[in-house]
């Protein structure tokens, strides 16, 4: 698996990164905390990426309640020192560990969540710290003052920006040195294209785009006229992806299937391959709830897309297209 180095952070990452979302709920929602992947399936899946080479994993406080950071720390201690020392760990924090718990980005807050998120995953120190979400009532110089702290400490290595739009990011850039940003980027969904990663790229900041299948719309889980299958990110919180439903973004999705079966290879695998091939991504954060789910992120390694075959596939998706 090839490696990188994230912006200006001077760590390295592996091109995939083991989002670990669902250990343990979905995300950070408190109706789902407790559900998600069990600690056997988590571990399955942590095994799997490992031995494909995934050595960088994305977790937060809140995921799961607090469940995602402890599976992996779990998970950590039955594998031993020789995958401890190698694993490039993330974690964030913005979101309540419970309903009705604090949030947000006040330096005493980050400082309790670092050491918490620590404890939980058995480590003295994350490689990647995040602020998971944009927090209005705390000037951002205040976190980021604490986070040199964190970094002066040895308890994080760098950090950075999730869920930032243009206007956050130059704020933030004035206030600290954050070093790359995480947000939401797909074929169905490009909006960083519009400021944040050409600000990434004037200040050389990494890139790590999460979502890279709309939560599945990109890997054919949702078909014209069908009902979303059990269980499915649809049926559970289909919010973020609702505005999907349409026929103009299914007429792209067997445009792309049709794509990558004269490829030989799955719309999955192009999605994730369209993202890999944009020279601003630093590494693409994967979602897969079962082992055999890494397969096209695993495909996608192997299929370099041209600028020209880039642009041909986000094509397809004009309601969805900036550039
Ligand atoms: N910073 C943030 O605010 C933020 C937000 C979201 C995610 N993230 C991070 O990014 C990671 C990935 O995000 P994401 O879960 O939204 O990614 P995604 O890849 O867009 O969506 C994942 C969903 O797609 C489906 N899926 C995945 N692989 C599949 C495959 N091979 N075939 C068919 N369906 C497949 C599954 O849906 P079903 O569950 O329906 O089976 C899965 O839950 C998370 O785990 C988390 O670490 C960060």
């Amino acid at each position: 698996m090839q490696e990188v180095e994230l912006g200006r952070t001077g760590i390295r990452v592996s091109r995939l990164v083991l989002g670990c979302g669902n250990f343990g709920g979905i995300g950070s929602a408190p109706a789902f905390f407790g559900l998600g992947e069990t600690r056997e399936q988590a571990f399955a899946l942590m095994d799997a990426a490992w031995e494909a080479g995934i050595t960088t994993f994305d977790t937060a406080d809140a995921y799961g309640g607090g469940r995602s950071e402890e599976a992996i720390g779990a998970w950590l201690r039955a594998r031993g020192p020789a995958v401890r020392d190698r694993v490039v760990l993330s974690t964030k924090t913005f979101n309540p560990m419970r309903e009705g718990a604090d949030h947000g980005l006040a330096p005493a807050r980050v400082r309790r969540q670092v050491e918490s998120s620590l404890r939980r995953l058995g480590v003295e120190r994350v490689a990647l710290f995040l602020t998971h979400e944009w927090d209005p009532d705390v000037p951002i110089a205040e976190t980021a003052g604490v986070l040199d702290e964190l970094v002066a400490e040895g308890k994080i290595g760098a950090y950075g920006l999730s869920n930032v739009d243009g206007a956050q990011l130059r704020e933030a850039l004035a206030a600290g040195s954050f070093g790359w940003v995480q947000n939401s980027y797909s074929l169905l969904d490009r909006e960083p294209e519009r400021e944040v990663l050409p600000l990434c790229a004037e200040h050389g900041l990494g890139f790590t785009p999460f979502g890279p299948l709309a939560g599945g719309w990109l890997a054919g889980r949702y078909r014209r006229g069908e009902p979303p299958p059990p269980g499915s990110r649809m049926t559970l919180r289909p919010e973020p992806y609702a505005h999907l439903d349409h026929p103009r973004v299914y007429d792209g999705l067997e445009a792309l299937e049709a794509r990558a079966a004269a490829l030989g290879t799955t719309g999955a695998a192009l999605a994730v391959a369209w993202l890999l091939a944009e020279p601003r991504v630093s590494a693409v954060i994967v979602g897969p709830r079962r082992p055999a789910q890494l397969e096209p992120a695993l495909a996608a390694l192997r299929l370099e897309l041209s600028a020209a075959q880039r642009d041909e596939l986000a094509a397809l998706f004009p309601s969805c297209g900036l550039s």
